[in-house]
């Protein structure tokens, strides 16, 4: 696995010592990201092998995960998977382990492109924290907060949109922005220095809701082809 090398000295990232602690601890003072850093045993590789005929993204569940033939190592890396679906799981969440083979783009982006390789920040109606682990593949990545820049407040991007909308920067515009979920895709600054969540790290990221006490950590998914597989929990 490759070594995590996280952001020093960055005030909204909180590094926790397990899982009892990740699933606690309140966003709050700013921190919006908390890594569980961990050093999985176990052979993930030979798990996403059995699916890599599939395209896209195929989620596999408990059972499928113990009916897998699998070697020893195998079998190490779907005890893992099951314990993690299991907490996430005891904690009243619905989390899916998926087996990614490309995404799919948008056809006609736009003014700001809209899928998960494209900076943003997840939201939801109530509170809601997003959940990650890379097992296996290329990791997400973050963005220090400060880097992030909300697409449709970028003049000339806003300008795009405006056309798009076909009306006035008014409360009908921001309504349109928030349907199309245009505000919640960011750029990077040119300066900026993402972070990636590295393999086998359990993370807890803050989203966009309604009182939410911090700002969203805004991230990404990797580009990965068709292909390249990854391994991700996603809660
Ligand atoms: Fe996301």
């Amino acid at each position: 696995m490759s070594a995590l090398v996280l952001p020093q000295d960055y005030p909204r990232l909180r590094v926790v010592a397990g899982f009892a602690e990740l699933s606690s601890a309140s966003f709050e003072d700013g921190v919006h990201a908390l890594c569980w850093q961990r050093e999985l045993s176990g052979d993930f590789g030979e798990i996403v092998r059995h699916f890599a005929g599939n395209e896209g993204i195929t989620s596999i569940d408990v059972d499928q995960l113990i009916g897998l033939a699998l070697s020893p190592t195998g079998r190490v890396a779907a005890a893992v998977l099951v314990e993690d679906l299991r907490c996430l799981q005891a904690l009243g969440l619905q989390p899916e382990l998926n087996v990614i083979n490309g995404y799919r783009r948008e056809e006609k982006p736009g003014p700001v492109p809209r899928d998960v390789m494209s900076w943003h920040a997840d939201s939801a109606t109530e509170e809601t924290d997003t959940w990650l682990c890379t097992y296996y593949g290329a990791s997400s990545e973050a963005l220090r907060h400060e880097d992030a820049l909300c697409c449709s407040l970028e003049p000339e991007i806003r300008a795009a949109l405006l056309a798009v909308y076909g009306g006035g920067d008014d409360a009908g515009f921001a309504e349109f922005l928030s349907e199309e979920c245009y505000d919640l895709h960011y750029s990077a600054r040119p300066e900026a220095t993402p972070y990636v969540f590295g393999q086998g790290n359990l993370w807890r990221v803050a989203t966009i809701y309604p009182g939410c006490p911090v700002p969203p950590c805004v991230h990404r998914a990797p580009a990965a082809s068709r292909g390249e597989l990854r391994l991700l929990l996603i809660s």
